[in-house]
């Protein structure tokens, strides 16, 4: 049975405060002050108590613990956002469950679909919500092509070419050496940064039916890939390409570029947020460009015509996980249902692991959904 919803304020117990962690607690302030206080940090757990003290601080009486079940066993807090190392989710979702907590998840879920599935398992058990971080559905470019596909002026989808790239994430920006670490990760850049992808193509272009992936390891330790090219067939006849490197090249910035091809539609953009989008159609001499602000006026219909409940974020429509979290705040408040739901972080960790079974066996899987 469901929970009701939240009255009034969510008040949130933050769990990890690294970077990730960091950026919720940023965002969070912003939903705060654009809906006149839906949600509040009461309070941060982090092993490393300055990290705990010093995220705390930015929010008045907030409280700096070192144990995350001092957060979830608070009867003060509604609600849990879990931004630890990926092998520390499992035992905190499930102790937030059966306390009773609703549960952000940072991606991927677990350290393998598993353990993903017995999480969503003990949410839905304990009648709480759950939402998880695929921060991707709440990109301008993205929600835009997905339209733009999805016209049927545009013809029968043919081909879809994407890569994800950034630097091997131990140092830079990603000052921790976890995801390095196998005991703490859940593999490499395949599972670790490209289950956003695999959740996107699945978001925009349907459910996958045969996966075909080699890995390569370059610098990392044991079963951390580096590189990962996967080939995805769809039951519509569409194909995908996807390329997933973790590179040594420290100052370039985190990127995405994706391809779409359809009978009378050519797509394509270099960022996974904003920017200019290209574009080919049927009769058209030659390639236009979607202006970047033009992307934006499009993305914002989309989102207040799908949305509506996101209205008060106006001024961070541009920003994905602002936009996120005001959806689990909204979704926690009863605005809405929640979305993207714990479920399609699971779904989208099995399409990664089997897309690491077909690499091992260095041949095509096929899925049955
Ligand atoms: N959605 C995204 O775009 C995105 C981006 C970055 C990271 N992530 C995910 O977020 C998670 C965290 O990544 P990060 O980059 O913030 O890592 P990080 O190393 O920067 O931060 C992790 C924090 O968790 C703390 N911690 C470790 N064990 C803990 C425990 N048992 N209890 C409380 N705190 C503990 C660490 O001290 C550290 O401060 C990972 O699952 C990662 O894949 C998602």
């Amino acid at each position: 049975m469901r929970s009701e919803p939240i009255a009034g304020q969510v008040r949130i117990g933050l769990i990890g405060a690294g970077l990730i962690g960091q950026v919720h607690s940023m965002m969070l302030r912003k939903i705060a002050d654009c809906t006149d206080g839906a949600a509040r940090i009461t309070a941060v757990a982090d092993t490393v108590p300055a990290a705990a003290e010093s995220l705390a601080a930015r929010w008045p009486g907030a409280r700096a613990v070192s144990s995350d079940l001092e957060i979830i066993n608070d009867p003060e807090i509604d609600a849990v956002w879990i931004c630890t190392p990926t092998a520390m989710h499992r035992a905190a979702t499930i102790a937030a469950a059966r306390a009773g907590k609703h549960v952000f998840c940072e991606k991927p879920l677990a350290m393998n679909a598993g353990d993903a599935h017995t999480m969503q398992r003990a949410l839905e058990a304990a009648g709480v919500q759950s939402q998880v971080g695929l921060v991707l559905r709440f990109s301008p470019v993205y929600t835009v092509i997905r339209v733009m596909a999805r016209d049927p002026k545009a013809g029968r989808l043919i081909a879809i070419t994407m890569r994800d790239d950034q630097d091997f994430p131990i140092r830079g920006a990603h000052p921790s050496a976890w995801r390095n670490d196998p005991a703490l990760t859940a593999g490499g850049t395949l599972v670790e940064h490209s289950v956003h992808d695999f959740d996107l193509l699945r978001w925009m272009f349907g459910e996958p039916t045969r996966i075909y992936c080699r890995t390569r390891s370059l610098r990392g330790a044991p079963g951390i890939e580096d590189y990962a090219a996967t080939h995805f067939e769809f039951a519509q006849g569409h194909q995908a390409q996807h390329s997933s490197i973790w590179h040594r090249m420290l100052h370039r910035p985190s990127n995405r570029r994706l391809e779409v091809f359809c009978e009378n539609l050519f797509v394509a953009c270099d960022s996974d947020s904003i920017g200019p989008i290209i574009v080919q159609r049927g009769e058209g001499e030659r390639e236009e460009i979607i202006p970047e602000q033009d992307v934006m006026a499009r993305f914002v219909e989309i989102l207040l015509r799908e949305r509506p409940y996101l209205a008060p974020m106006k001024d961070w429509f541009a920003v994905g996980y602002a936009l996120e979290d005001a959806a689990f705040i909204a979704g926690l408040r009863g605005a809405c249902a929640i979305d993207p739901g714990f479920g399609e972080g699971v779904k989208a960790q099995r399409l990664v692991e089997v897309a690491y079974d077909s690499a091992r066996r260095r041949a095509p899987v096929d899925l049955y959904t």
